[in-house]
């Protein structure tokens, strides 16, 4: 970790937040932080929990979506009802046009399927090069990741530091169970996505998505055709 003027260590700001339910934890955040804190959605169940303890909360907390120009039109319906219903705009990122176009001439529209090097290529364009836009400058990425999903996220603790973007990230959600974010959801009527109530769990591009059959992981609906180690898109690696 490097350590910067004014920024406390990992250990000091996780006392601090110790204790403390998601809404009081991000207030501290944003406090400590002002102007620095973003929460980055996919617009999914997870993160329409956040988005509303943040909005329903008037928490100073900036909200940005990567569109990554394949999302499902469900996902850009729930991101309309979203910002109608808490008088918001998400602020979209969105991937380079030269990229995009060079990427889509040479390789066509569906180049992911051909090799994990053309996947994570394509997700390196349409996600990563705008996340890193997204989050220059800011201290602490909030996300709506949560231990249950996969193997992998059962390592991460819910306050971290992240090397790549030389910030902190807050995971407010990371204990919480399936049936409590649908219980969050229905409570408070939040809007949420149509494609949750027909098998889709996680929820990313719409080539690389599909709805899960009872019973199976979590992710398995991601990047179905690769191996289970590969199924991060690079977004969250270490
Ligand atoms: S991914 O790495 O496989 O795509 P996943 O869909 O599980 O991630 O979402 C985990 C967290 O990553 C979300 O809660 C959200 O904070 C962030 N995220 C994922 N996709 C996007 C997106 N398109 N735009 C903004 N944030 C995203
Ligand atoms: Fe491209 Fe699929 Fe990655 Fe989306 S998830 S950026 S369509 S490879």
């Amino acid at each position: 970790m490097i350590a910067e003027p004014n920024t406390p260590t990992l250990d000091i700001l996780a006392e601090q937040l110790r204790g403390q339910d998601p809404v009081e934890a991000l207030r501290t955040l944003a406090d400590q932080f002002p102007g620095q804190v973003v929460f980055s959605t996919s617009l999914g169940y997870e993160d329409q929990v956040i988005t509303d303890l943040i909005l329903a909360n008037d928490i100073p907390i900036r909200i940005f979506t990567l569109d990554t120009g394949r999302m499902f039109s469900e996902t850009y319906s729930v991101w309309k009802k979203t910002n109608d219903r808490y008088g918001a705009k998400i602020e979209a990122y969105f991937p380079k046009q030269e990229s995009v176009e060079s990427l889509m001439t040479g390789k066509g529209p569906y180049s992911m399927y051909d090799s994990v090097e053309n996947r994570k290529e394509c997700c390196f364009i349409r996600k990563i090069e705008p996340l890193n836009r997204a989050l220059a400058g800011q201290k602490i990425w909030i996300t709506g990741i949560r231990a249950e999903q996969s193997p992998n996220r059962q390592t991460m603790t819910q306050l971290e530091w992240d090397n790549s973007h030389n910030l902190f990230k807050f995971h407010p959600l990371m204990d919480w169970t399936f049936e409590q974010v649908k219980q969050y959801i229905k409570d408070h009527n939040v809007p949420y996505n149509p494609l949750h109530d027909r098998g889709f769990v996680s929820i990313g591009c719409q080539p690389c998505t599909r709805a899960i059959q009872p019973g199976e992981d979590f992710r398995a609906g991601r990047w179905w055709w690769e191996d289970n180690s590969k199924k991060e898109c690079g977004l969250h690696a270490k």
